[in-house]
């Protein structure tokens, strides 16, 4: 047979296939999210996560020095905040002493150089575990807004690196940037969550901080997964209000929001690999359906294929020790 082209030449063995692959990760593209508990010596594992856990303040501070020795550069925090500080208001977010910011104080001290993120909404705080404001079974807009400043403000000033709202209120991130620039805090970045679907794969998650919604579900703020032209409008205009950094999230299912996104931005792209992705591959793995290692590398490489500039994944310190 006379062939022309070979396609399979450049896939002939593992040196060729290496040196022609487009898409190769690195712990740089990891963002490690990170469950914060109050207490002394806690780690406690999130049954719907296996091998992953919520730590108290001394044990996250082992847990960051490990990670950054790992190559992993930046964490985003999320607080389980105590029944006794949830409210309506949200007004423990922006406690100067609270937990998050004394998770930050914390953080930077142990490891200066590692990118701290800090998760910004409501839901740890609210007794309705809802990302925002209630009155009369809805959720307030500019309220919510107004308080989301607040605890911006207060991360930043506890020496977060980047706020990441993400709430999906309307005019969060102009609002955000505005009072970051008028209170000396024009160093502090935001990530937004600016392309966030309503989505079944946050159930672990809301297992992890006791979160879940108290009535109803979040569908009038995160996004309905039948939409994509959506997505471009909520990132460009989260964006022109000052966004450094933007997001798509879920990642697995929404590869193709990713790869829109990024084809229209110039901003860093972020995906968020959620706990609902984890938990299946944790799953599939325990049952010995699936190779769990393999599985987290070609979910990861897919998503970056896909455009994602820095990737959200309980997977990343996994990723990372298979690449180091
Ligand atoms: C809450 C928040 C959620 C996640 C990140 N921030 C849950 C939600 O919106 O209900 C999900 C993360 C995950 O599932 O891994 N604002």
């Amino acid at each position: 047979m006379y062939l022309q082209k070979r396609n399979r030449i450049l896939r002939t063995n593992a040196s060729i296939r290496s040196m022609v692959a487009e898409t190769i990760l690195t712990p740089n593209d990891f963002i490690l999210p990170l469950f914060v508990d109050e207490g002394e010596n806690v780690k406690y594992e999130i049954p719907s996560m296996p091998g992953y856990y919520r730590y108290s303040l001394d044990l996250l501070t082992e847990e960051v020095k490990l990670v950054w020795d790992m190559g992993i550069k930046s964490v985003l925090l999320f607080v389980k905040a105590k029944d006794e500080m949830k409210d309506n208001t949200g007004r423990e977010a922006w406690n100067e002493k609270g937990l998050m910011q004394r998770a930050i104080k914390a953080l930077k001290q142990t490891v200066p150089e590692m990118i701290v993120m800090t998760d910004v909404a409501l839901d740890p705080y609210s007794i309705y575990g809802h990302d925002g404001i209630v009155k009369d079974g809805k959720i307030l807009n500019d309220e919510t807004v107004e308080a989301l400043v607040k605890m911006s403000l207060s991360h930043a000033a506890a020496g977060a690196d980047f706020v990441a709202p993400s709430d999906m209120m309307d005019g969060r991130i102009g609002a955000i940037r505005k009072s970051l620039e008028e209170n000396n805090c024009s160093k502090t970045g935001i990530m937004s969550y600016s392309a966030k679907y309503a989505s079944c794969f946050y159930g672990p998650f809301r297992d992890a901080l006791d979160s879940a919604p108290g009535f109803g579900d979040k569908k009038t703020y995160q996004m309905n997964y039948a939409n994509r032209v959506e997505a471009i409008n909520e990132t460009l205009q989260d964006i022109e209000q000052g966004a450094d950094i933007v997001m798509v999230k879920p990642a697995m299912a929404y590869l193709d929001i990713i790869r829109e996104v990024k084809n229209r931005v110039t901003v860093p792209v972020s995906a968020y690999h959620v706990s609902g992705e984890y938990a299946m591959i944790k799953a599939a793995a325990k049952m010995g359906w699936l190779d769990e290692q393999k599985a987290i590398l070609e979910s990861l490489t897919s998503i970056k294929r896909a455009g994602a500039d820095l990737i959200a994944t309980y997977f990343a310190k996994d990723a990372a020790a298979m690449l180091g």
